[in-house]
């Protein structure tokens, strides 16, 4: 990465007005220069370079930037590579860095752009090679006809051919105009070591687009059409910018609103088994590509339903393997069920050799619960074997404290118990030591991430915030503070040794963190209360001491926090001295008010950075990168509060 320093070298001794002056015929008036606009069409000037800010602005098209950006926009490359156009061209040594930079982001953004275009292109290509052309009409098209799949399939599912030549892709690709370092980026050509020739990673395959969420394709799969040699049964795009092969689900995108319509989602291996249930009129589908379940994956099935079956080819060896994927889908709170097929079936020569309707039939009748089938599977191989099966019992009860659901869980403790023949105490005992286990460790692990998330967002608003502005706080925002403290204000925060009221005090008054001030009454009054107290006590003070303050607004608003219902009654039985809330969430909470109060500033700084772009005087690719950053931090907060919330 390129060192700051030498960005800002760059900057200073390529002069705008030189470089803009290869590309643009410029005059002088007053101390600006005008043009005709290199990037649209026009005939009265409107593109305007100003040297000595070091920028150039057209008001016919918008485009306007520094130095850097001009080339960005001018030579069609990333930010990296016109930075060393430019430092080049003038001779200017560039240093490189391993440290982080906000150019980072733009530079990352440029490159994704590229790589979105060449994977829109190729697409276009595998699949005119599919349907326009002799040689993959002669034999792809039947290999798909072969395989049963119909027209609609295969133009809905967008599938092509890559050519048998070991170099067709690359050379049309290069004539488009694509570079060599795109296409090795993206992955659709590798380069030979001995003699640094290039040539095709697809050859003589039928393609599978890899198509992303949002419906842009990031990558390919390519299946050999007959058994050749050792070739590999299926080539995949390597991981790009744009893939990342641990986030993506295979027809997420295609079948997401079947998946909602269902609110269910059938999860499969392959390629093809999607393809074939979805032409069968199952098109609520989609494919791990033959690996295990990761978390990203979870994540992105959860927008769309709650409810997964997963169909497992009939092989016990590969039924056991997937085990503990499964896991992870209970402990995102999702309802598992599976349907085993019968050996050596998948669901694609299954489902053909079933029907469509012979074969919906037997998926709603071999549906089961997974840990019920988990507990079958396991346990038939312990039977002489007492040592392994309480292994294996403890294994299940594992997958068992993974579903929240008291009364779900319930039911499969009653039906576990009838088919492990232990005793429902001892279920139940060892169930309540890995519940413990497993909220500590949750707990704990999301604490810090919140915190180094707060940090960081407290960390820009110090580098990025005008400091004469007051930061804005919001009546609910403030409610929400001192609700915390009262009523949790003397609990510790996390595992760490600090009290609830001591980070909020701290938080308040540390100036280094661009502090926000109370304005709405009662809070106002309660947290002038509250500090007294704290300096005399180095305590908040108790339930009873805000319920009986004479100052009547306190007192009232004590009424309101102390009276929801659970509250409430715990308060009595406590008499009103130790208030307890049923759940063990405050430390989260804390820190995303925090975040809430913070992610008003980042609005508030996202807004101004957003006027400076109507200011033809700012730097426009600077304030994009400023903008870039923040609604970054903006989304990330969002989804840290989101995410707390849906779990509270
Ligand atoms: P068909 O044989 O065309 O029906 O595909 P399939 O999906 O039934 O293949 P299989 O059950 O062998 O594999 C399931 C999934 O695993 C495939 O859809 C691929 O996503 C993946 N897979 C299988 N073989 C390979 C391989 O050789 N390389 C890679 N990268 N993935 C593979
Ligand atoms: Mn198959």
């Amino acid at each position: 990465m390129i060192d700051p320093s030498s960005i800002n070298q760059i900057v200073d001794l390529a002069h705008i007005e030189d470089v803009v002056g290869e590309y643009v015929n410029l005059k002088r008036t007053g101390g600006r220069y005008k043009g005709n606009c290199p990037f649209h069409d026009e005939k009265t000037p409107s593109f305007v370079v100003t040297p000595g800010m070091g920028i150039y602005k057209c008001f016919g098209c918008q485009k306007g930037g520094n130095v850097i950006q001009f080339v960005m926009d001018i030579e069609n490359l990333s930010f990296t590579e016109s930075a060393r156009f430019l430092a080049k061209k003038y001779g200017i040594d560039i240093v490189e860095t391993n440290s982080g930079n906000p150019d980072v982001s733009m530079e990352l953004q440029r490159e994704k752009e590229s790589l979105q275009a060449l994977n829109d292109f190729a697409l276009t290509y595998f699949q005119d090679q599919l349907l326009n052309h002799e040689e993959g009409r002669t034999t792809a098209l039947p290999y798909f006809k072969e395989r049963g799949y119909t027209k609609e399939s295969i133009d809905f599912w967008k599938v092509g051919y890559s050519p048998a030549s070991w170099t067709a892709f690359y050379e049309y690709a290069k004539v488009k105009g694509y570079s060599e370092d795109v296409l090795l980026k993206a992955g659709l050509i590798k380069q030979r070591e001995k003699d640094g020739s290039y040539y095709d990673l697809f050859r003589n395959r039928v393609i599978f687009p890899l198509v992303a969420v949002n419906g842009k394709v990031i990558g390919f799969a390519g299946r050999v059409m007959s058994k050749v040699d050792k070739a590999p049964k299926y080539v995949n795009s390597p991981e790009t910018l744009l893939y990342k092969k641990s986030d993506f689900l295979y027809a997420l995108s295609q079948s997401k609103s079947e998946i909602r319509k269902y609110d269910k989602v059938y999860l499969m291996e392959g390629y093809t088994d999607v393809m074939t249930l979805q032409q069968a009129g199952i098109g609520n589908v989609a494919a791990s590509s033959g690996t295990a379940l990761t978390p990203g994956q979870i994540r992105m099935v959860r927008r769309f339903t709650s409810n997964v079956t997963v169909i497992y080819d009939g092989d016990v060896a590969g039924m056991k393997a997937s085990l503990r994927g499964i896991d992870l889908l209970l402990e995102q709170d999702l309802n598992v069920r599976v349907v085993p097929l019968p050996v050596g079936q998948d669901p694609d020569s299954y489902c053909k050799e079933l029907g469509s309707d012979g074969f919906k039939d037997y998926l709603k009748n071999h549906e089961q619960n997974f840990i019920v089938f988990k507990a079958e599977l396991l346990l038939k191989e312990t039977v002489n074997d007492p040592l392994r099966k309480s292994e294996v019992i403890s294994d299940i009860l594992s997958s068992l404290s993974l579903i929240s659901d008291k009364i779900k869980r319930e039911l499969l403790l009653k039906e576990l118990q009838t088919k492990c023949d232990i005793p429902i105490q001892t279920l139940y005992s060892e169930i309540n030591k890995l519940d413990r286990k497993n909220r500590q460790n949750d707990s704990q692990k999301s604490i810090s991430q919140e915190l180094s998330l707060l940090k960081q967002v407290e960390a820009t608003i110090n580098e990025y915030a005008d400091p004469n502005t007051e930061a804005l706080s919001d009546k609910h925002q403030e409610r929400a503070l001192i609700r915390m403290i009262m009523l949790h204000g003397n609990k510790p925060v996390g595992t760490e040794d600090l009290k609830i009221i001591e980070f909020i005090i701290q938080e308040l008054d540390d100036e280094e963190n661009a502090s926000f001030q109370l304005v709405h009454e009662p809070f106002t009054s309660i947290l002038e209360y509250v500090r007294e107290y704290y300096t005399q006590n180095n305590n908040a003070p108790e339930a009873v001491d805000y319920a009986k303050h004479p100052n009547t607004s306190i007192s009232k608003f004590a009424a309101e926090i102390y009276s929801s219902d659970h509250i409430l009654s715990k308060a009595y039985s406590d008499n009103l001295i130790n208030i307890r809330t049923e759940d063990d969430n405050y430390p989260k909470e804390l820190i995303d008010i925090f975040l809430n109060l913070r992610r008003t500033k980042i609005e508030e700084m996202i807004l101004e950075e957003q006027k400076k772009l109507l200011d033809p005087e700012e730097d426009d690719s600077e304030v994009l990168q400023v903008l870039d950053y923040l609604v970054g931090l903006r989304r990330k907060i969002a989804e840290q509060i989101g995410a707390v919330t849906a779990r509270l």
